[in-house]
């Protein structure tokens, strides 16, 4: 095949996962992007022609390739459009997109504050918290919306009480993350005012929380980030923001989409779901499959930082390198009858979290959140019944969720 057609097949195929028609069922589109094998894409947007990659071995071996930078360019962008009077901290690249050594010294740091022991103590706020939310669905006189009823409330409030984000703003940071998740969606496609409002917005509020920690520190991870000290080393104050921006939106707008598509396994699945109600003990494995049938993020990008050949395509430095996770899940070179839902499999294997150096650091958090969201629910859903099938989607291409799955209402406890 010519790098023409092949490009022009490519192009098409990208339009139509592009295109909102594709969001319930982007599946089969990405099963004939793989077929493509790794394949060039120029987009107009772009410096140098860029690749495409979809097999699991190849997005496996980008993810761990050192030659591979997170820098993706977007920022000089964004700064470009930023009022004169923004805080400094809005030009923090935030460290998901650093390198080494930058990235090492930021994740190290944040590390000794963002700890497994601090995640594990949540288990039973984030329980009580379910059951609340559950509550209040079974007491409203309407069908029970598991997006905007549990999926999206239980981490966005979860984040926002370690944070210590006074819960009168919690639906303030709502809409400001919801808007800059846009900078984060797509094929790099430039910022919208919408979503630099909304990063301005919530770097306005965060330097004042930071301040407000700074003179007065709690039990909050906000304070336990100011305390944290590694040989001489801590995190300055532009860096606070970024992180705990980055924590924010990593933390839930991923999160809503693991548990709502989840949700939507066992909804479709009515034999798991029993299974599931009957031993909770299979969480863990619903949980996983969901992460590598239905992942809450689909693409993820690198830029070759020197010119290379990668799976048998000239790179020139600089290109873009688009991992296509979610077409990966489903190779079947790497799981036997990928399309189906299996919680049982005798191996589970995804990227949902990325692999290497920027492996999901909220993945621990995002799991128990998760578990115990499907495992409750459930317990008290009367019966597994879709009132809408498929649901509406959000119109994320990469953070892919339902916006909303409607359900009779949940029994009271
Ligand atoms: C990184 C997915 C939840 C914080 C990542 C990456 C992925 C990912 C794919 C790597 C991106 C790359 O290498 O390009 C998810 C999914 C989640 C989830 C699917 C939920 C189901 C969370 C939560 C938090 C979080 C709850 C924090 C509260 C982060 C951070 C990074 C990251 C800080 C950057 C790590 C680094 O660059 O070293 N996540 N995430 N994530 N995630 Fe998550």
């Amino acid at each position: 095949m010519t790098a023409t057609t092949r490009d022009h097949t490519l192009l098409e195929l990208i339009g139509m996962l592009i295109d909102p028609a594709a969001r319930p069922d982007p599946y089969p589109l990405y099963s004939r992007i793989r077929e493509l094998g790794p394949s060039v894409l120029d987009l107009a947007l772009w410096e140098n022609p860029g690749i495409v990659i979809s097999s699991y071995r190849e997005c496996e071996a980008v993810l761990r390739d050192p030659r591979m930078s997170s820098q993706r360019g977007r920022d000089r962008n964004l700064a470009d459009l930023m009022p004169s009077g923004a805080p400094s901290s809005v030009r923090q690249r935030w460290f998901l997109s650093l390198d080494p050594p930058d990235h090492t010294r930021l994740r190290r740091l944040v590390s000794a504050a963002f700890t497994a022991r601090r995640i594990g103590r949540l288990s039973e706020r984030i329980s009580e918290l379910v059951d609340e939310l559950l509550d209040r669905a079974a007491e409203r006189d309407a069908p029970f919306d598991i997006v905007e009823d549990l999926a999206y409330p239980l981490p966005m409030t979860v984040i926002c009480e370690m944070l210590g984000v006074p819960a009168a703003d919690h639906e303030q940071v709502r809409d400001w993350s919801s808007r800059l998740t846009r900078l984060i969606d797509g094929f790099g496609a430039p910022p919208t005012g919408e979503s630099v409002s909304g990063l301005l917005a919530l770097n306005v509020y965060l330097n004042e929380l930071i301040a407000s920690r700074q003179a007065d520190p709690g039990d909050d991870l906000v304070s336990a980030l100011i305390a944290v000290r590694e040989g001489g080393d801590s995190l300055s104050h532009d860096e606070l923001v970024s992180i705990v921006a980055l924590l924010l939106v990593a933390g839930h707008e991923t999160t809503v989409n693991l548990i709502a598509n989840g949700a939507l396994a066992l909804l479709r699945h009515p034999d798991h779901f029993a299974a599931l109600r009957e031993n909770p003990q299979l969480a863990d494995a619903v949980v996983e499959e969901t992460l590598r049938y239905d992942p809450p993020v689909h693409i993820t990008a690198r830029v070759a930082t020197e010119d290379m050949e990668l799976s048998g395509v000239r790179l020139r430095r600089g290109a873009m390198v688009v991992l296509l996770l979610a077409a990966a899940h489903r190779d079947p070179g790497e799981t036997d009858n990928p399309d189906a839902f299996d919680p049982y499999r005798p191996e589970i294997k995804h990227l949902a979290f990325g692999l290497g150096p920027h492996y999901c650091l909220g993945a621990p958090l995002a799991r128990l959140e998760a578990r115990l969201a499907l495992t409750r629910l459930v317990q008290r859903l009367p019966e597994p019944a879709l009132l809408q099938d498929p649901p509406p989607y959000r119109d994320h291409v990469n953070l892919r969720g339902p916006l909303s799955i409607t359900v009779p209402r949940p029994s009271l406890r």
